[in-house]
């Protein structure tokens, strides 16, 4: 079983006084490297402060999104390369809110993926339906289509992590059920394996969707489910290292 990955998801919150936050979670976290990974996407504009304030800690510290591009003229945008060297050692891509708020496709996300992987980051590429796709029976098309076209020709199985996170669950406080995330990283094992082969294995594939201390011991035991992506619950120092200590028990 590949090591548990813990990640919680900042989105956009987050000023300099919340690194009080990442600093009281750095601080929790036992040195044990068999425990389960730790890491914390924030906004961009904390990222170095972020990996300051973690350094000589297990805590990781990542990005939530990044261009496909190396450098150039993209106003606004930030390339993997200058995630990295903020301090970065992940990064999210293809979140639901990405795709829904600036249109990000599958195939745009499998060149934020690349260009993560060749900056020497580890991108967590999301993947999930919406209420209407699984409403109308398409789960599993929706599924089986981002997978292949989201994680690109240059993944290795221990070079990206997965995360499924169906839309209706992200902030609504509506998990999905054990049996909904089994079928639904069952199939995601399965469309990797197909591709990979036996090392497939090793892929972290990670819930996400309204996890909290409540319930993510329930999930981390259900089969294939390798860690969670944790938005809401990661805001809170208290909230997140209670799921990190769930994990841990595991
Ligand atoms: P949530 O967000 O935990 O607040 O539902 C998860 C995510 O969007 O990554």
């Amino acid at each position: 079983m590949p090591r548990t990955l813990i990640a919680g998801n900042w989105k956009m919150n987050g000023l300099r006084a919340d690194l009080s936050t990442l600093k009281e979670v750095a601080a929790a976290l036992p040195p044990d490297q068999d425990n389960p990974e730790v890491l914390l996407c924030v906004p961009a504009t904390l990222i170095a402060s972020a990996a300051d304030a973690a350094a000589g800690s297990p805590l990781r510290v990542g990005g939530q999104a990044c261009h496909a591009k190396e450098k150039g003229a993209h106003t606004g945008d930030l390339s993997a390369a200058m995630l990295k060297d903020a301090g970065a050692s992940h990064v999210i891509v293809g979140h639901s809110e990405r795709r829904a708020d600036h249109g990000e496709t599958s195939a745009f996300v499998a060149e934020q993926a690349a260009a993560a992987i060749k900056a020497g980051l580890t991108p967590i590429i999301c993947v999930g339906e919406t209420l209407a796709e699984r409403e109308q029976g398409q789960v599993s098309d929706v599924i089986s289509r981002q997978i292949a076209e989201s994680v690109p020709a240059e993944a290795q199985p221990g070079s990206f992590v997965v995360a499924y996170e169906p839309v209706w669950a992200i902030g609504t406080g509506r998990v999905a059920g054990p049996e909904q995330i089994a079928e639904a990283h069952g199939l995601i094992r399965k469309l990797l394996t197909d591709r990979f082969g036996a090392a497939a294995s090793e892929v972290r594939i990670l819930y996400g969707g309204s996890m909290n201390p409540a319930n993510a011991s329930e999930i981390l035991q259900v089969e294939n489910v390798n860690g969670g992506l944790i938005g809401g619950a990661s805001l809170k120092a208290a909230d997140f290292l209670s799921i990190y200590t769930a994990a841990s028990a595991r």
